[in-house]
């Protein structure tokens, strides 16, 4: 053991590794109870055992005690203070750190990042992406020397039990109060299906993937709220299912990182992905395309995200990491996209709706037409149909500028809607 344990490096010493820990909620407890369980084990291979010599809560213990008594940190509190604040205390004592916190990692990553490597430190963060699945490893560490394309991502698993439970039927209210009551779902469920908790984790791999310092307030995201259970009918007629889709990937001249809403087609490895699950695909001209998927939350399963991360930094398999590189964030990138129009059921309407597209340099790629809708307000007089369809890939702008002018028109009847369309299918 280290005359000065404060500043002993982590696997400089013999004896136990110790490890200290901040935050005791459902990952901290959850990774306490893991790690005694595996510490015999651990110690089978890698010839030291972790044990845990100090634990910090809002009503327990103290930080300073807690640094001075570990070689490796570990935080789980979440949010960004005093989480920021203690993980950079810890890296510049030169201790290792492990967090699950995307919050501060998407927030402040390149603080804590440069704090890391001018102090040699390992910074890991497996559980702040996707769970217990090891994408973060795999970015850092198999694929790290492969150029990466694309990643897509379901990595929000709330949301994705809510788009599974409307695709059978269930509307959106009903679906988010059975998260609710199965416990994916906060109370507040808003960072869950307004986007941002995935947009926080696409930052994250962004980040891995190209080397740039993508923040959560560089990605744009949009949520599951104003999605309808008929998007979902229709859209199953065309042979494409709805998820949250979070994309990272390198245009020409840049990068775009996006969450929204998607329709894929059934051959997409990420189409079969349902309930409160996570998957990440990465795509690459070397080794074409890598899918995970696996359980995106709990205490059990990120504690083992967390504990992994332990055994990486004791085994000396992490670098601290890499300096930024600057690359362009794009905003206008072309997508694939579904609409559904609501419109007056009366001759020339169709042809008059496929003219405004062709004007608009929008090609169709499916089509189908079906029935009456239920009058509303503005269709008190007349019959509705409703008009779906896929259209072939296109920007953004050009898609707004197009539903503005279908807006316009006298016989659509309700705001026109808009849905992007991942056309890969790997198959
Ligand atoms: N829950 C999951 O399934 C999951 C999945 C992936 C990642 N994560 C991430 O894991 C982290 C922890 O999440 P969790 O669900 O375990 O949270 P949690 O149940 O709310 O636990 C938080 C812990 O941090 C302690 N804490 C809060 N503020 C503190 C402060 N100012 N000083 C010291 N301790 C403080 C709390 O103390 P008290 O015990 O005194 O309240 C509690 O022990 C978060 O970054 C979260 O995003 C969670």
């Amino acid at each position: 053991m280290s005359a000065d344990p404060a500043k002993a490096g982590a696997t400089s010493t013999p004896g136990p590794f110790r490890v200290g820990l901040l935050g005791h909620g459902t990952v901290g407890a959850a990774f306490a109870e893991l790690l005694a369980e595996r510490a015999a084990e651990i110690e089978r291979f890698n010839g030291r055992r972790p044990v845990i010599t100090g634990v910090l809560t809002r009503t327990r213990g103290s930080f300073a005690e807690v640094l001075a008594g570990a070689d490796l940190l570990v935080e789980l509190i979440g949010g960004t203070e005093p989480a920021r604040e203690y993980l950079l205390a810890a890296m510049r004592a030169g201790k290792d750190v492990v967090s699950a916190n995307k919050q501060l990692l998407s927030q402040h990553g390149e603080e804590l990042f440069a704090v890391a490597r001018e102090h040699g430190v390992r910074l890991r963060f497996e559980a702040a992406v996707a769970g217990a699945v090891p994408v973060v490893r795999l970015l850092e560490e198999s694929l790290a020397a492969t150029p990466i394309e694309r990643i897509h991502g379901i990595v929000n698993g709330t949301t994705n039990f809510i788009l599974s439970e409307m695709a059978r039927g269930s509307d959106y209210a009903q679906a988010l109060a059975e998260a609710q009551r199965l416990g994916y779902a906060e109370a507040d469920p808003s960072d869950d299906v307004s986007g941002r908790d995935a947009a926080a984790k696409m930052a994250i791999l962004a980040r891995l993937a190209f080397g740039a310092p993508v923040r959560l307030e560089d990605v744009r995201y949009e949520g599951i709220e104003q999605l309808r259970g008929d998007d979902l009918e229709y859209a199953r007629e065309l042979g494409l299912g709805l998820k949250l889709i979070g994309t990272a990937e390198r245009r020409e001249g840049g990068i775009s990182v996006r969450v929204h809403p998607a329709f894929l087609y059934s051959g997409h490895p990420l189409s079969s992905v349902s309930g409160p699950f996570n998957a990440v695909t990465v795509e690459s001209e070397a080794v074409t395309e890598i899918t995970m998927s696996g359980p995106g939350a709990g205490g059990p399963q990120t504690a083992s995200a967390v504990l992994g991360d332990v055994v990486s930094v004791m085994t000396g398999g992490a670098r601290p990491p890499a300096p930024p590189l600057e690359l362009p964030l794009l905003e206008d990138v072309e997508s694939a996209f579904y609409l559904h129009l609501e419109v007056a059921d009366r001759p020339g309407v169709l042809a008059a709706v496929t003219r405004v597209l062709e004007e608009q340099g929008v090609s169709i790629k499916s089509f189908v037409q079906r029935g009456r809708a239920a009058p509303d307000a503005r269709s008190a007089t007349a019959p509705d149909v409703r008009l779906v369809m896929v259209i072939h890939p296109l920007a953004e702008s050009r898609l707004r500028e197009a539903l503005r002018v279908l807006a316009e028109l006298d016989f659509v009847r309700s705001e026109p809607r808009a849905i992007r369309v991942i056309e890969e299918e790997f198959v």
